[in-house]
């Protein structure tokens, strides 16, 4: 069971991702991963974005069955454990919005990221949309889930194996409507 199934139904998330710079940098025949999906909120917005070949993946069961009766039209599975069920290099891009922020352990990001590096084709853009805080600030979330805002430099940290393209501050609220700051990152594999 995850610790976001008891939020899944009343939660809804605000982060907004960059939709335009995704745009211009994915186009939109590539085979897209969302990671950490929820109930599907960002994979849609793709989809109305014109992107056709998106999966999205979350641990919560309780998630992705919301995700599946409100965006019935999506990709969404549940997983387990840490192995993602795709063969190497199978996707062109993989995005994760407000995921890092709620795995408050450097080193479970990092082992995340060799996975999600492994899925990624060369090339492929990973795109980061993640709170974060000069501070680097662990608190529980109003959903009583553990959350880091960590420093961008410890967001940065766990890209080994990728090239920085794009990285932009920008100030938004979290969901419970305090004043926070979000990184948004273009990272491209290398190969
Ligand atoms: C704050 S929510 C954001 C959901 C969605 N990305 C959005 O912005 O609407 C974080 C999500 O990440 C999922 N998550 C956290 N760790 C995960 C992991 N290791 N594997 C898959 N999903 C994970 C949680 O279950 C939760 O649904």
């Amino acid at each position: 069971m995850s610790e976001w199934d008891s939020a899944a139904e009343s939660v809804d998330f605000n982060l907004e991702i960059l939709a335009e710079d995704f745009v211009t940098t994915v186009s939109q025949d590539a085979k897209v991963l969302d990671f950490g999906c929820g109930y599907g909120r960002i994979a849609n917005q793709l989809h109305h974005s014109g992107y056709r070949f998106l999966i999205g993946v979350d641990c919560s069961k309780e998630m992705i069955n919301r995700g599946l009766i409100e965006n019935s039209h999506l990709d969404l599975r549940h997983i387990l454990g840490s192995i993602l069920p795709f063969s190497d290099n199978e996707f062109d891009s993989i995005v994760t919005c407000a995921v890092f922020t709620c795995i408050p352990n450097q080193d479970l990001r990092k082992q995340i990221l060799i996975e999600l590096r492994r899925v990624l084709k060369p090339n492929g853009v990973l795109y980061l949309a993640e709170f974060c805080s000069d501070e680097s600030h662990r608190f529980t979330s109003g959903a009583g889930v553990p959350m880091w805002h960590s420093q961008l430099s410890e967001l940065k940290g766990i890209l080994d194996g990728f090239n920085i393209e794009q990285s932009r501050v920008v100030k938004s609220l979290t969901m419970s409507g305090h004043a926070s700051h979000v990184s948004h990152i273009f990272a491209r594999k290398t190969i």
